[in-house]
């Protein structure tokens, strides 16, 4: 057991955290409008996430006819979505609506609803290069993940074929669903062994996972380093045993619990038989051991964690 000596962040402004504004691309959508959603507003949001896979902005018309609505219910409903930072509207080559993360979000935190996996949702507690994560309410304190893949780099992302098998114009719906998908498996696969937030459910793009209660190792003081490496160490290597590497292991993707690490942020995990499998484990080592240098002025062979590692 090693003990944290204290935080470096500050707990208050953790605690007295206010929500960026709904509309805000980072935050989750509001989860007031999400319970407020009428069922017309429902289906028009499933009716354009499923024309999406055809149009990059799908037609009035369209989603008049497959939602079985009149025009002006559905130009009304459109509008109350627009408002609340689900859905877009473009007039550019010609009027048509999108979903964007707000919208894939209402869905997810809907179907998550409607099955009983959580029942409210909370503040943000994190966000990262390709996330938001928030507090949520299910059986006990959760964790929701939102994955946000491709929207912020969209040019590149639709350049990148690989992206886009069969969810045509819009790319970033099948990287977040994908990369919430990847995450999932590795978490499934790695829970019984390795220290990891344990999977709970997941939908679209969101991720639900029991909640880590401590914080970031770049935001804390441990007493003792060496200990907290170890830790680390043997689950790197609990997980190379199940087959998988991280891949983007730092300070900011362990987190201190009740005196053990817990390793998060995997969807970019590769399998240890990936032809640059070698580099991966590496990097992870070296970012690992380098924080515990630069910041503890402690120091680790490379050599010794490898072979920790990959024996
Ligand atoms: N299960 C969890 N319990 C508590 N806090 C969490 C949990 N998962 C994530 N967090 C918090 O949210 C932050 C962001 O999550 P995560 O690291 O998984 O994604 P990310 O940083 O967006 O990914 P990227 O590395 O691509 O930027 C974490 O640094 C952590 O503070
Ligand atoms: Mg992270």
């Amino acid at each position: 057991m090693f003990k944290v000596m204290f935080s470096e962040d500050s707990l208050l402004q953790r605690a007295f955290y206010s929500p960026p504004h709904n509309h805000c691309s980072h935050m989750a959508v509001s989860a007031e409008h999400v319970r407020s959603l009428h069922r017309y507003e429902l289906r028009v949001l499933k009716v354009i996430e499923r024309l999406m896979k055809r149009y990059s902005w799908v037609p009035l018309d369209q989603i008049k006819n497959t939602g079985g609505l009149s025009e002006s219910e559905t130009s009304y409903r459109l509008s109350r979505l627009m408002e609340w930072g689900m859905v877009r509207f473009n007039t550019v080559p010609y009027d048509g609506y999108a979903l964007v993360f707000g919208g894939y979000d209402a869905l997810a935190l809907q179907a998550l609803t409607k099955k009983g996996t959580i029942s409210a949702l909370g503040s943000p507690i994190g966000e990262g290069k390709e996330s938001v994560v928030h507090e949520a309410l299910g059986l006990c304190p959760v964790a929701i993940k939102f994955h946000r893949v491709g929207g912020r780099s969209f040019a590149s992302a639709r350049m990148n074929r690989e992206y886009m098998p069969d969810d045509g114009h819009y790319p970033w719906i099948f990287a977040s669903r994908r990369s919430a998908e990847r995450e999932n498996a590795a978490l499934t696969l790695l829970q019984a062994k390795v220290s990891v937030p344990l999977p709970i459910d997941h939908n679209r793009h969101a991720l639900v996972m029991s909640l880590v209660n401590g914080l970031n190792l770049n935001r804390c003081r441990v007493e003792h380093p060496k200990e907290v490496l170890d830790d680390i160490l043997d689950n790197v290597r609990l997980s190379y045993q199940l087959g998988i590497i991280h891949a983007d292991l730092s300070e900011f993707n362990v987190m201190i619990e009740e005196g053990r690490c817990v390793i998060i942020d995997w969807p970019q995990w590769v399998e240890v038989d990936h032809p640059n499998a070698q580099q991966f484990v590496v990097k992870d080592l070296e970012n690992i051991i380098a924080f515990f240098k630069r910041k503890y002025n402690f120091a680790y062979r490379f050599e010794d964690a490898l072979k920790c590692v990959i024996g």
